[in-house]
């Protein structure tokens, strides 16, 4: 017998991500899929109906006609399973996971920002609207980041596509003392499916089709979250806290996120001029199933790039140095729907439940695409 798990806001993009993926999962068994019932009015519309992509062969009973998309119900949802995830905007997700663990959910895995920055006043400064309810302390959920504490977590909090692929970028850089960091600003594109399936004017195909648009310069909420996670991991600028910042375009991608994180240097204090970096992260992530580091003069086409981890849970990374500049130049990407959103949460699910942290994982990127 299955780990009985449910999706809410089933109806949206992470949503439907996540439904794929449980759907082909060996353990997990989807057992409930909820959204508001704004969108689709009608009395618990058909899943395959909402995703007409999931919807099966005539010979093959997966997803089938069966399973259908209700109006959230905690209690129901703590009757049917053990874990929920929560695919929901930041204020229904703070409001709605105490409820589930009242209800009886054994872990709630939460896509959303509402809990993933620890400090209270960062929470208020970044964001005043969403108000968390309850006292459960919530767990990071970046395996990479933290995988020894999701064992017995009961709240986890997913960071964004935009923050796991900086975070990744930059993680092998805490082991590295001697850096000499002045600041580090990270510079990412990011597809349309990055910011959900709601009707804006900004989304609409004329304006989207073709964009290099800035769309946050600065001020990019994910940079706390980066900040946040990468303090905690002991890394600092010269003279104190880290001082780092990030800027945000739109790019004509449908999915895909792709960050370049500028790392300046102070080269009078810098003693790291030696170290060999595509050796340095292949040494830091050698245990790692989805993180892939790229060796750019090996490579046919120039990696990273989104387009060849689409459909996967992988992450692929590069650095380099810019000797001239005192920097170093480290590339990310990843597909942000899967380990930017509903594949790492699968994940970190995998870890708290003792499974294989692959399982339900191991597609190949689709390419061309
Ligand atoms: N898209 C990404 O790349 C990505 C990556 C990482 C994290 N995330 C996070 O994941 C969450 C979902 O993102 P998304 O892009 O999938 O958004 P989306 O496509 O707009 O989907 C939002 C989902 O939430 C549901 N919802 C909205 N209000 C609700 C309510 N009051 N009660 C219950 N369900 C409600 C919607 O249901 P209705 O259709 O019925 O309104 C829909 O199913 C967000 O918090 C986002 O920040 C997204």
């Amino acid at each position: 017998m299955g780990i009985p798990v449910g999706v809410i806001g089933a109806s949206g993009y992470a949503g439907g991500e996540l439904l794929r993926l449980l759907t082909g999962h060996p353990v997990f068994d989807l057992s409930y899929a909820a959204a508001s019932g704004r969108t689709h009015g009608e009395q618990d519309p058909a899943l395959v109906s909402v995703h007409p992509s999931l919807r099966a062969g005539e010979a093959d009973h997966r997803m089938g006609e069966g399973l259908r998309l209700s109006r959230v119900s905690a209690t129901e949802a703590g009757r049917r399973c053990a874990a929920v995830f929560l695919a929901t905007p930041p204020e229904v997700s703070a409001a709605l996971a105490e409820s589930l663990l009242d209800a009886g959910v054994e872990v709630v895995i939460d896509l959303s920002p509402a809990f993933r920055l620890r400090d209270p006043g960062l929470q208020r400064r970044w964001y005043p609207d969403v108000r968390r309810r309850g006292d459960h302390d919530a767990v990071c959920g970046l395996p990479e980041l933290n995988r020894g504490a999701l064992a017995d977590a009961r709240l986890i909090a997913m960071p964004g596509c935009l923050a796991t692929a900086a975070i990744l970028a930059l993680l092998p850089l805490c082991g590295l003392p001697d850096l000499a960091l002045t600041g580090i600003v990270i510079d990412g594109k990011a597809g349309s499916t990055g910011s959900g399936d709601r009707l804006r004017r900004s989304a609409l195909h004329a304006a989207r089709s073709g964009v290099v648009g800035p769309y946050a310069p600065a001020g990019h909420r994910h940079s706390a979250e980066i900040r946040e996670a990468l303090q905690a991991r002991g890394l600092t600028t010269v003279g104190g806290a880290l001082r780092l910042g990030m800027s945000v375009f739109a790019v004509n991608l449908v999915r895909g996120v792709s960050i370049t994180a500028h790392v300046l240097q102070d080269p009078a204090a810098d003693k790291t001029g030696d170290v060999d970096l595509t050796q340095l992260f292949r040494q830091a992530y050698r245990d790692e199933p989805f993180i892939r580091i790229r060796d750019w003069a090996a490579e046919a086409v120039p990696l990273p790039d989104p387009r060849i981890v689409l459909g996967s849970n992988y992450c692929d990374v590069a650095a380099f140095r810019d000797a001239d500049a005192n920097r170093l130049v480290i590339i990310a990407a990843l597909d942000n729907l899967i380990k930017g959103a509903a594949g790492q949460a699968v994940q970190a699910c995998n870890i708290r439940f003792g499974l294989p942290e692959v399982t339900g994982l191991a597609a190949l990127p689709v390419y061309p695409s």
